[in-house]
């Protein structure tokens, strides 16, 4: 009996149109721009306005990936994130109405800081392999938060990253097996009182490091698989130095030709990521994007994927690409997207950055004139969310 493919069959991605440049924040901070640059590895970061908030991001990234037919075999919308906007109702809710996805749809919100989506991405092939005819969206969307003047600020962004799986997948199939870790570690965390991340930034680069050798020697064990049947490995990026620290952990292990490889498909994962800054939950799937992307792939490659949230949980999973992989994303529309944003300034950046929706109940009505995205978020009233869609204000 051949087995069932199951696995990523279309992918989406969207960050709002403002973003900052890091030589400009370091210029502000007084920090040399290289170590941005370079040290952090980092160019750009997205700048979220007022009127996107998770689940306008998410609306934003799915509507480029589903067809009419799709919203009645939609079975499961399990939505990752750790900027949630209701401590009980789940943003795939809001999401399930906005997208207009049929009402015999499970809708759910999985939390465990930017492994979310990971978790999501799991279930949802667990779910598909029994049963083949059904879709799940999955999302990662997050708007990363560290605060004005701290060590994190360079480290913050923004988008979400929709993901539709499938059997027979368009793009790239899952390996059954994977290996996890889970252990209680406070090294990134946010109390319900805060909109900021609390993190131990050093401390939290050594876990994610410890994490990702443990799941990685679990997973060769468990599937005899080498460095040496992979074309690329993907990382779990909340800056593109994180990533390149995790790549140098294993590089030893391949030959010196493997290595340039290996390096090369790096390189080309990064891309997107130093554009756009960090998305938690969405980090390890723009950087997918990003390698499908720009880097020199062929079908039939095996391609590994670390992921990891702080608090923490890590796992290192496997797919396949799939031929005509290309097709199951649209790379013109996001080269458009990443390129047709506007720089702000440090100063208007961190007018933005107080802007969110106060923590207050009030009513609030924002200007959205200057938003043109498909879905945003009109504002607050009687304690509810206003979500609009473009053709329907
Ligand atoms: N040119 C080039 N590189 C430079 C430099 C310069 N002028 N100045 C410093 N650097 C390098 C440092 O050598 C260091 O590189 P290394 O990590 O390879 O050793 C890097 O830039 C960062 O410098 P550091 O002094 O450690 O920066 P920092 O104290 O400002 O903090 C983080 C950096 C990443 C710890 C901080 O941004 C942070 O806490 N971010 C959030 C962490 C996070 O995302 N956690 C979740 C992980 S999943």
């Amino acid at each position: 009996m051949s087995e069932l493919k199951v696995g990523i069959d279309r992918v989406g991605f969207y960050t709002p149109r403002l973003y900052l440049e890091m030589t400009d924040l370091a210029l502000a901070r007084g920090e040399d721009p290289a170590k941005y640059h370079v040290g952090i590895g980092q160019d750009k970061q997205a700048v979220i306005p007022p009127t996107q908030d998770v689940v306008t991001m998410a609306a934003n990234a799915a509507t480029q990936i589903l067809r009419p037919e799709d919203r009645s075999r939609i079975k499961m919308v399990l939505f990752g994130t750790e900027s949630g906007v209701d401590n009980s109702k789940a943003t795939a809710v809001y999401l399930a109405h906005l997208l207009n996805l049929a009402a015999d749809t499970r809708a759910i919100e999985l939390k465990q800081a930017c492994y979310g989506a990971t978790a999501g991405l799991q279930l949802a092939a667990d779910y598909v392999r029994a049963h083949p005819d059904a879709l799940v969206l999955v999302i990662g969307a997050d708007i990363a938060r560290y605060g004005l003047r701290t060590p994190g600020e360079v480290t913050q962004g923004g988008g979400a990253v929709a993901m539709l799986v499938s059997a027979d997948p368009q793009i790239m199939a899952l390996d059954a097996q994977s290996a996890y870790h889970t252990a209680d570690v406070m090294d990134f965390w946010r109390p319900l009182d805060r909109t900021e991340a609390l993190v131990d930034g050093r401390y939290s680069t050594n876990v994610y490091l410890d994490f990702f050798k443990q799941t990685w020697t679990a997973y060769q064990q468990q599937t005899g698989r080498t460095i040496a049947d992979f074309a690329a490995l993907a990382f779990h990026l909340p800056f593109t130095k994180m990533g390149r620290k995790g790549l140098r952990q294993v590089l030893p292990e391949a030959s010196a030709a493997h290595q340039q490889e290996l390096t090369a498909a790096f390189e080309a994962s990064q891309l997107d990521n130093r554009n756009v800054g960090n998305l938690y939950t969405g980090s390890l799937y723009l950087s997918l994007l990003s390698l499908w992307r720009h880097g020199d792939l062929r079908a039939g490659d095996r391609i590994g994927c670390f992921s990891y949230g702080s608090g923490a949980e890590g796992e290192f999973y496997s797919g396949v690409l799939q031929p005509d992989y290309q097709r199951g994303f649209d790379d013109a529309a996001l080269t458009t997207l990443l390129a047709d944003r506007r720089a702000v300034s440090v100063a208007e950046y961190e007018e933005l950055f107080q802007q969110q929706l106060p923590n207050n109940g009030q009513d609030v009505q924002l200007a959205v004139g200057a938003d043109s995205a498909p879905y945003y978020l009109a504002g607050r009233q009687h304690q509810q969310r206003q979500y609009r869609h473009r053709m329907e204000a």
